[in-house]
């Protein structure tokens, strides 16, 4: 009998203090800190009330600066640096001289470039980099590139990165699909398709500062 007198007193108590908490009409609850509470955080793609922002550089101090852009020179979280070199006949011919950012992948990371290849590169370039996929063999598309030919052995990564990015008269640019990661991953792989450099003659692509440097140690590694 005891225990239930207990238990009921409890209850009551309890359900009091909840009804007791939830009389927030008279006296709102505390808030710690508010502007954490509640941000006063600008949806970036609402429309901008033009008598606070502006996105003339002139105007800024006197209104809110916003333009929807990163600030100058900044780079996304995970991505490499962009690739030095504009598109530029001269600077195909130098593109050598950059460098591929990865030694060497790991097992995963070139499993995964070889999956991007075959989706993106192996409709024209085949699955083998042989230059016989669909789109080769249909005749559609004229002189694909055979990727395991001496030429594309002995061309440097940075080349390879150039073309992929700027894309080659029938090949486009890979630059909106594939990060920059992913590009320079990709040319790893194909690394593994061709023969070795060893095997190869040396037939060394133009204009390149040192391409047999470059290219030894990545055919090697793969
Ligand atoms: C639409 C067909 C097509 C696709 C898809 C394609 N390529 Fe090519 N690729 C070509 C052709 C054609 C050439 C030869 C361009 C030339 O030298 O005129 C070429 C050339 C190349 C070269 C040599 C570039 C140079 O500077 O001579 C590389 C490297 C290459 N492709 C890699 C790739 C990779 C990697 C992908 C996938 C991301 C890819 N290609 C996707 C058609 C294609």
């Amino acid at each position: 009998m005891k225990r239930i007198t207990y238990i009921t007193a409890i209850l009551v108590a309890g359900v009091a203090i909840s009804v007791a908490s939830c009389d927030s009409k008279r006296e709102p609850g505390k808030v710690y800190m508010p502007d954490m509470a509640y941000s006063r955080a600008y949806e970036s793609y609402a429309a901008h009330d033009s008598a606070l922002f502006t996105m003339d550089p002139n105007d800024k101090g006197a209104k809110i600066f916003y333009n929807s852009m990163p600030a100058a020179g900044t780079i996304k979280r995970g991505e490499l640096f962009p690739f030095p070199l504009a598109k530029d006949t001269n600077n195909y011919k130098i593109a050598g001289t950059v460098k591929n950012p990865f030694d060497s992948l790991s097992k995963a990371d070139l499993t995964e470039a070889g999956r991007l290849f075959n989706i993106n590169c192996a409709i024209c370039h085949g699955e083998k980099a042989t230059g016989n996929g669909p789109l080769g063999t249909s005749g559609k598309i004229g002189a694909i590139a055979n990727l395991t030919l001496d030429q594309y052995v002995n061309m440097p990564d940075g080349q390879m990165f150039y073309s992929i990015t700027y894309g080659k008269n029938d090949m486009g640019s890979y630059a909106s699909q594939l990060t920059r990661a992913q590009r320079w991953s990709i040319i790893k792989y194909v690394r593994t398709l061709q023969p070795k450099k060893e095997a190869a003659a040396a037939t060394p692509a133009t204009g390149t500062a040192s391409p047999a440097k470059t290219d030894s140690a990545t055919a090697k590694k793969g």
